[in-house]
């Protein structure tokens, strides 16, 4: 039995992985979340009161930081300012989340002697061509496109640094586009999913021929996991699933699978620097630690993705307007 610090633990990911922690493992889960306006302690419910503690608070308050790494024997780092059109609108939270929060989790790690294992983004290598036939790798040179993924990759390079000159305990790894239960309503798939619900067509930035390469959030934790108990020291390591596919496919299969005609879309004003495609090669996390994705078969993820938010209006309803007002806003 270990004690687990999960910092944004009431968010997408997090929440997904504290779900996946107390069913897998005997762990103890401590959640330091702010509670944004991404983070929602729904996603909380029905876990165990004796496994699982949560704490409101900001991961750039180092007194409170320290207090809770003095009570954990390993923390994974989830919470940040995650949206890329957030990040394009203000920047500044991002900064101050994604750099300076990471900042003072490096120090509380280094002054503990913890565990650390750090969450990131394969947007942190760029985008690719569309026929490009090499995919990111561990080796692949940072090149990131907006200020979200730029963020992300200064906080990879503050843990890099932090292993190497301070020797703190850390690994790091780069994940592609998760879907799945518990995502806010501003990301892609929930946002189409929650239009069709709501009689609104969905919204496709640009053309759609935009790739991103989806995995299953439980996926996500798994590998997680694994890296955590298995991982080398000072290491990064890709977490994909292969499940590379366009925009305009992503939307046909929610409008189908929903009971409405594949074209039943609009066409919107693309973002601005818009990144082309993700390919992950997850070779590495695969040979050396034995991990496989389970949840194969997107097609039948994304049916149960639909079922989980036409279940759980009430999750998702508060946030709808909101986000819908401020895509308008922005002729998205
Ligand atoms: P999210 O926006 O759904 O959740 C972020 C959580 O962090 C929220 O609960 C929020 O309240 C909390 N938070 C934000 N600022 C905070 C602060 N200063 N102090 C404490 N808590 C704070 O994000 P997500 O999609 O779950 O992403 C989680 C992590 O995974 C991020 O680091 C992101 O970069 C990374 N990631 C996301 C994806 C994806 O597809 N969503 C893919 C790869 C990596
Ligand atoms: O690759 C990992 C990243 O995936 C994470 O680091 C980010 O935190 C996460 O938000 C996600 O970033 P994206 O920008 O790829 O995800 P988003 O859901 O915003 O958009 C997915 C694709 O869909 C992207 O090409 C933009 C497009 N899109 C998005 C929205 C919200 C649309 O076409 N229409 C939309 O309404």
């Amino acid at each position: 039995m270990a004690r687990l610090l999960v910092t944004g633990g009431a968010g997408f990911i997090g929440s997904n992985f504290v779900h996946h922690v107390v069913a897998n493992t005997d762990h103890h889960v401590t959640v330091l979340d702010k509670l944004t306006y991404a983070g929602n302690l729904a996603s909380l419910e029905g876990l165990p009161e004796d496994r699982v503690r949560f704490v409101q608070g900001d991961i750039c308050d180092a007194a409170i930081v320290d207090e809770l790494f003095d009570q954990a024997d390993s923390v994974v780092h989830y919470a940040a300012e995650s949206h890329n059109d957030n990040s394009l609108n203000d920047p500044r939270p991002f900064l101050d989340t994604n750099i300076i929060g990471t900042y003072v989790l490096l120090e509380a790690a280094r002054r503990h002697e913890t565990r650390y294992h750090h969450i990131s983004t394969d947007e942190v290598y760029g985008d690719l061509e569309l026929d490009d036939p090499e995919r990111f790798t561990e080796q692949t040179p940072y090149n990131p496109s907006s200020p979200y993924s730029s963020t992300k990759a200064g906080s990879d390079l503050l843990v890099r640094a932090w292993v190497r000159s301070f020797g703190v305990q850390a690994t790091i790894s780069n994940c592609s586009n998760n879907y799945g239960p518990y995502q806010h309503v501003e990301k892609f798939i929930p946002r189409q999913i929650t239009n069709v619900i709501r009689g609104i067509r969905p919204k496709l930035y640009g053309r759609g021929e935009n790739v991103r390469d989806w995995i299953h959030a439980e996926d996500h934790s798994s590998a997680v996991l694994a890296i955590l108990e298995g991982g080398r020291i000072g290491e990064t390591y890709l977490i994909g699933a292969d499940g590379e596919k366009n925009n305009k496919d992503v939307v046909a299969m929610i409008l189908r699978l929903m009971g409405l005609p594949e074209d039943a879309f609009d066409h919107v004003t693309d973002r601005a620097g818009h990144d082309l495609r993700y390919a992950i090669d997850s070779s590495k996390l695969r040979e050396e630690l034995g991990w496989e994705p389970r949840f194969g078969d997107f097609e039948a993820g994304l049916a149960d993705t639909i079922r989980w938010y036409r279940d759980h209006e009430s999750w998702w309803a508060d946030a709808k307007g909101a986000t819908e007002a401020f895509y308008a806003s922005k002729g998205q």
